[in-house]
């Protein structure tokens, strides 16, 4: 199997999708390749294309925000992106880019091979849960595919917009540490089987 720089070598000469025309450079990911946890945003944006690392503008910095909140740092997690090249005018990826960026997307999947994969927002969700799935219905779920657990929730720049989003991302983000602690103390199963009440009370998986 390759390994994350040969990956990241791989996403750099890539050319297979119109979104390398306007990019300043393919931003792969940060954080630990070790890490359980790993997190898919939408795409680069100005700042992120200008540094070559995803999350580091003002949604980044809500994120970083909401990671301590539940006390999960830069070592507990890998942070990347459903396209690796900006959109312009940060516009959503067409469908096109989502599938073209999909090999990369898999290739970091089967390298780090992390038990919970965090969906930030639409994009993320519907490239990974399929094209018809809304974010809003399945946020605040536990969708285990292939031997992994997939948290959807919202992204950090929809929370920037409309802070009625932020007690549910709290909400969800407190569960996935939680499920995160238990798998470092292997009981996993616990994750698994325990029952997670929504907001608003209601079961949410
Ligand atoms: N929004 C994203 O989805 N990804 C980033 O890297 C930055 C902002």
């Amino acid at each position: 199997m390759a390994d994350l720089e040969e990956l990241r070598r791989s996403a750099q000469a890539c050319t297979d999708c119109v979104l390398h025309e306007g990019r300043t450079q393919v931003v792969f990911g940060r954080g630990n390749p070790a890490a359980r946890i790993l997190l898919v945003g939408e795409g680069p944006g100005k700042d992120e294309d200008l540094q070559g690392l995803p999350f580091v503008g003002a949604a980044g910095q809500l994120l970083d925000k909401i990671l301590a909140a539940v006390d999960l740092s830069e070592q507990d997690v890998y942070i990347s992106n459903t396209v690796l090249c900006r959109p312009p005018k940060n516009r959503a990826p067409e469908p096109t880019e989502v599938s073209a960026c999909a090999r990369h997307r898999s290739a970091l999947l089967a390298v780090l091979d992390p038990p919970i994969v965090v969906l930030l927002g639409a994009t993320a969700t519907k490239a990974v849960l399929g094209p018809k799935t809304s974010v809003t219905a399945v946020r605040g779920s536990r969708i285990v595919q292939d031997g992994r657990a997939y948290y959807p929730t919202f992204h950090p720049a929809a929370l920037l917009r409309d802070p009625s989003k932020k007690r549910p991302v709290w909400h969800d983000f407190q569960r996935i540490a939680k499920d995160y602690r238990l798998i470092l103390d292997g009981a996993a199963d616990d994750a698994e089987t325990e029952p997670w009440p929504a907001p608003d009370g209601a079961e949410s998986r």
